[in-house]
């Protein structure tokens, strides 16, 4: 039988440290739900320690998972690791991951300690974290950049003291793939009890080989645990990306020989999910996610693939879940058939006001939009989870001249709190005259960093706009995304988006901090 390789998602974790990523309790669960229902081995929720609300996001989805792993991160001391215990408790199955930088630029500049101490701390750590959990992974954090004779002796006293997964993170993505994985390979060679403990790589984007390390992690190295991401989200260039090792090694399994759990149809829309929820736009031209990802434009290739699919394609669309782009309801479909909607696509609304919330905007949406796809009821979910929890700001109307010649103007009502406030600004665009005109009134000072307009539907313009705003105010950076079939109002409704994430200050611990 085939080896197993374990696929551990950091999403919640890793990759909700890049900057504007974070997301609400609601919105974790949703994605750790889609996790879930893909399969995922091992699911890291978050880092307990770090925040009170991340806490709460772990607790949660312990309960709520049942078929993978929970896992959440720690630092090398007792506070933190019982706080993760604590988070985890009463889930199905869960997973204490410790983590000490081994450097020794890490170890002299940022924990200033000395060799001996991270060594013993690491000992002591793993052995605290084993009398709270039969499933501890240990990461020496900067492990590629590490001294090997040090970190030999490091990994083998972790594995001694229980350690069941031993990560060797490339905390930095510098490694090159040939290289790092000659580095797990020697290390699984010269530490005597490698063989006691599941090896694992974890590769950072930098220099865009975070998918082919891990993938020479596996292959040259032994590695069966690779760590990753959706779309590859994480702090700067990113994570390893899941959807692409993961159709690395099933697409290629003649070549990598290993066994995956993973339901690859559930991948479309998992990312389409954490793009909608985080507001990181996925590149048109991104492997296996992509919009163009499967589409031929070149009348040769398009001729070729009518002919025989495989002259021009080596993966069929719908095995990677692309094939929601279907009309699923219309204007005159009822509550039942939009709740049995929601079931297929695994969304479970909290309460049934929620759920006649959300109908309440799918009738609006259907009256202007005639044909409603999987993808609208997604993002009708995801505005109605921002609106029902967190929202100071609501957009309530807003008008807009636009003139061939003339210079555009903007009215526009929106909720603050319990106050209404009205404004009208012109601008460059209707768009710039709308963001000036709730500006004119709010003063927010925010800098805005990113400005992007999406097609939610692929192909027509009877598609709902998708726009993302990323604002910067007093070093924090946050993501709004609005949709409507009005790309100026989904761009106010963006803008607000943004603006509330700013009122809800959450303040956590870095991983890499
Ligand atoms: O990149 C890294 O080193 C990490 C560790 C905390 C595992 O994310
Ligand atoms: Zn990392």
């Amino acid at each position: 039988m085939a080896d197993k390789l374990i696929i551990f998602d950091t999403t919640l974790r890793d990759g909700e440290q890049s900057p504007g990523a974070s997301m609400t309790k609601d919105e974790k669960l949703r994605i750790a739900r889609q996790l879930e229902r893909m399969k995922v081995d091992v699911i890291e929720a978050g880092f307990a320690a770090s925040s009170n609300g991340d806490f709460e996001c772990i607790k949660a989805i312990a309960h709520a998972i049942k078929d993978s792993v929970v896992c959440s991160l720690a630092r090398a001391n007792d506070r933190d690791i019982a706080r993760a215990a604590e988070a985890l408790h009463g889930g199905a199955a869960t997973r204490i991951h410790v983590f000490i930088a081994t450097s020794a630029l890490h170890m002299e500049k940022k924990l200033r300690m000395t060799p001996e101490q991270v060594y013993e701390q690491a000992k002591l750590s793993v052995r605290f974290a084993r009398k709270l959990s039969g499933d501890v992974e240990f990461s020496p954090e900067d492990g590629y950049r590490s001294d090997p004779d040090f970190l030999c002796r490091v990994i083998e006293a972790a594995i001694h003291e229980g350690a069941t997964t031993i990560n060797v993170p490339d905390t930095v993505g510098y490694a090159i793939p040939e290289l790092y994985g000659g580095f797990i390979k020697s290390l699984r060679e010269r530490i005597p009890n490698s063989d006691k403990a599941v090896w694992s790589v974890h590769c950072h984007n930098d220099l865009g080989m975070a998918v082919a390390n891990s993938l020479a992690g596996v292959q040259l190295g032994g590695a069966r645990q690779i760590e990753c991401t959706i779309n590859g989200l994480g702090e700067r260039a990113g994570n390893c990306s899941l959807e692409e090792v993961v159709m690395a090694l099933r697409t290629r399994r003649d070549y990598f020989g290993l066994e995956l759990g993973i339901d690859t149809t559930q991948i479309v829309p998992a990312s389409r999910l954490v793009s909608q929820t985080t507001g990181f736009v996925v590149q048109p031209n991104k492997a296996i996610v992509g919009a163009n990802a499967f589409a031929h434009a070149s009348g040769i290739h398009q001729d070729g693939v009518l002919k025989a699919r495989d002259t021009y394609e080596i993966m069929r669309a719908e095995d990677v879940g692309w094939s929601t782009n279907k009309i699923v309801l219309g204007k005159l479909s009822g509550r039942n058939a939009f709740r049995q909607r929601l079931q297929e696509l695994g969304i479970e609304l909290d309460s049934e006001a929620e759920v006649n919330a959300t109908f309440a905007k799918f009738k609006e949406l259907a009256d202007r939009k005639s044909d409603i796809f999987d993808e609208d009821i997604l993002a009708l979910v995801m505005d109605e989870s921002v609106t029902s929890q967190h929202e100071h700001y609501r957009l309530l109307s807003l008008s807009q001249a636009s003139e061939t010649g003339k210079r555009p103007h903007a009215k526009v009502a929106f909720l603050a709190g319990a106050t209404q406030r009205e404004a009208e600004s012109d601008g460059n665009g209707p768009v710039d005259a709308s963001v000036k005109a709730i500006e004119s009134v709010l003063h927010s000072g925010a800098e805005m960093l990113l400005y992007s307009v999406n097609a939610i539907t692929s192909g027509s313009t009877e598609s709902q706009g998708e726009v993302t705003i990323r604002l910067q105010l007093g070093g924090r950076v946050v993501n709004g995304v609005g949709a409507d079939p009005d790309i100026v109002v989904a761009s106010a409704k963006a803008y607000l988006s943004a603006l509330n994430k700013l009122e809800s200050k959450v303040e956590r611990v870095s991983a890499q901090g």
